[in-house]
């Protein structure tokens, strides 16, 4: 099995186009971040193990499926809480952490400031969102400290990834997934995907 799908669909195509253009405002930007996000959800969880059930339906005894592994999805702040959110949309008994990392302008390392998360992280199935791959950097970090804590099976669900990113995360940690909707040209001086879509963080809170 492949530690990395790029989730190829229309219908993400046509929302992600929308999504980069600079014309887009934060309350376009977020809807469909959310549209995309439940479908590429489909993708992430679509070899979770499930155990068979007996239920009753109002007219007799069934057979039923309910997926086995508890589900914990955590966002990278502050551009993963829209990918969160949508992903918690479609898996509702998932638990919910927070990791808080941002990228030193000038050496574009992540500085963590905040970590919040349920703590069964070893019997769980942790989803890890976060909209841009770029250097790498922030998504290593935040591996490292969920294996620190215990996790074993992390998938990491990206919206837009450079190439470099990939390969960086990928080569310290053979045993994660990774699943992005686009893997984009390359990046700048600055570390910035491009095409890209900006700042995500950005985009999404109105800020700066
Ligand atoms: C962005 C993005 C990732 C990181 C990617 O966060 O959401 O976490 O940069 O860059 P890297 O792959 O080179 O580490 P940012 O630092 O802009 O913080 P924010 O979400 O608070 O805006
Ligand atoms: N973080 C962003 O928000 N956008 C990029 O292109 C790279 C890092």
């Amino acid at each position: 099995m492949p530690n990395f799908i790029e989730i190829d669909h229309p219908v993400i195509r046509h929302h992600l186009g929308i999504l980069r253009h600079k014309d887009t405002n934060e309350i376009e930007f977020r809807a469909r971040l959310h549209y995309i996000c439940q479908l590429m959800c489909y993708e992430v969880t679509k070899d979770l193990p499930i155990r068979e059930i007996k239920i009753e339906t109002p007219l007799e005894m069934a057979p039923a499926q309910q997926i086995k592994d508890n589900i914990i999805i955590i966002s990278i702040l502050r551009a993963g809480l829209g990918m969160q959110n949508a992903f918690l949309s479609v898996l509702p008994e998932a638990g919910i952490g927070h990791l808080g990392f941002y990228r030193n302008e000038e050496t574009l390392k992540p500085v963590q400031y905040y970590f919040n998360f349920p703590k069964n992280l070893a019997e769980s199935v942790v989803i890890l969102t976060d909209p841009m791959l770029a250097t790498g950097g922030s998504l290593d970090a935040a591996i490292e400290l969920l294996k620190e804590h215990g996790a074993r099976k992390i998938k990491c669900a990206m919206l837009v990834s450079a190439q470099d990113g990939i390969d960086f995360v990928l080569d310290k940690h053979k045993d994660v997934m990774i699943y992005t909707a686009a893997i984009d040209r390359e990046l700048n001086e600055n570390g910035y995907i491009l095409p890209g879509l900006g700042d995500a963080g950005d985009r999404q809170f109105k800020t700066p």
